[in-house]
């Protein structure tokens, strides 16, 4: 019955996923929600550093900035989200934050800091 309960749990993940986002969804304005493969994928590289910033983090960063970004206030929302997300990240690596736009080779309108002004982008 494993495959019963997998449908069973991942129509729940998909209910509240839902919720959460579809709101937002219709409308084309980015989210945190939109944010979070970006986030998910570059947690690591953010927190213990190392040669190359991973190439799942970089493919999401150039997604992010090539297909969901659609206007300056998507950047704003976007600089907020990574924001609040590094402040709760446990044992952030600073440098390793900073470096990953232009490790990715991809060029934002702000830096990756735990202190830049999101508003004044
Ligand atoms: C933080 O990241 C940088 C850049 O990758 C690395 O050189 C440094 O060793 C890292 N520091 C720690 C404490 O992990």
């Amino acid at each position: 019955m494993a495959s019963k309960n997998a449908i069973k749990c991942n129509s729940i993940a998909l209910i509240i996923c839902i919720a959460l986002c579809a709101p937002f969804l219709s409308m084309a304005v980015l989210t945190c929600c939109d944010l979070k493969p970006v986030l998910d994928a570059c947690d690591s590289y953010a927190r213990h550093g190392g040669e190359c910033v991973s190439q799942d983090c970089c493919f999401e960063a150039m997604n992010l900035k090539n297909n969901l970004i659609n206007s300056h206030q998507d950047y704003v929302t976007a600089c907020h989200c990574i924001q609040d997300a590094a402040v709760k990240t446990p044992n952030l690596n600073h440098t390793a934050f900073s470096i990953i736009p232009a490790g990715c080779g991809i060029q934002l309108p702000f830096n990756f800091r735990v202190d830049m002004n999101c508003d004044s982008l």
